[in-house]
């Protein structure tokens, strides 16, 4: 398969993520201030450059635990049906949350995991995604906190693939088809 038609224009720089996280860390720390521990749960696997920043910031005791879910392979467009590929391996059950996603696109990912989450009964959940793309939205749902609100591009970068490359772009581009 032929991955080099395309370019990748510069979206949002290292430093302005940088920035961005830091200040999500500050309203997160705040917000859980007082907590025994925040289980920071980080969907794979575009979140993992985002969730080992964020958890840097945070001025709380944390633990981190991670979830897969099914991805859209080599395409860009969502499957729409989510199936988990890797569970949690602690418990949530009246413990505080913080789910970390990489982007909000369609919203049925989001919208799965939450309910599975819910339904395990945490103390407080609190959603953070780093972008999301309102105008795409199939499902209601909402990260309580959002980096970057975007237009309708696909992304890769800071952890964000396109058939699993460019997740190490230290910053965010959008793809663009040359040919
Ligand atoms: P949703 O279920 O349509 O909301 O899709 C959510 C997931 O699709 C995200 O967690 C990403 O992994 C992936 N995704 C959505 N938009 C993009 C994009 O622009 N670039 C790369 N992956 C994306
Ligand atoms: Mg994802």
């Amino acid at each position: 398969m032929k991955h080099d038609n395309y370019v990748i224009d510069d979206m949002i720089s290292a430093k302005a993520i940088a920035a961005r996280v830091e200040s999500m860390a500050a309203d997160i720390s705040l917000h859980f201030e007082g907590t025994e521990k925040l289980v920071v749960i980080g969907l794979l696997r575009g979140s993992f450059m985002f969730i080992a920043d964020l958890v840097r910031e945070l001025s709380l005791p944390v633990e981190v635990d991670f979830l897969e879910t099914s991805s859209y392979g080599d395409s860009m467009e969502s499957s729409r049906e989510v199936r988990i590929l890797k569970d949690l391996r602690g418990e949530i059950k009246n413990r505080d949350i913080l789910v970390v996603e990489d982007i909000v696109d369609t919203g049925h990912t989001l919208n799965h995991v939450l309910q599975l989450l819910e339904s395990r009964q945490p103390a407080r959940m609190m959603v953070c995604a780093l972008l999301d793309k309102p105008s795409r939205r199939e499902v209601d749902v909402k990260a309580d906190l959002v980096g970057f609100e975007i237009e309708d591009r696909f992304v890769v970068g800071y952890g964000i693939d396109y058939a699993q490359r460019n997740r190490n772009l230290p910053y965010i581009g959008a793809v663009r088809f040359t040919d």
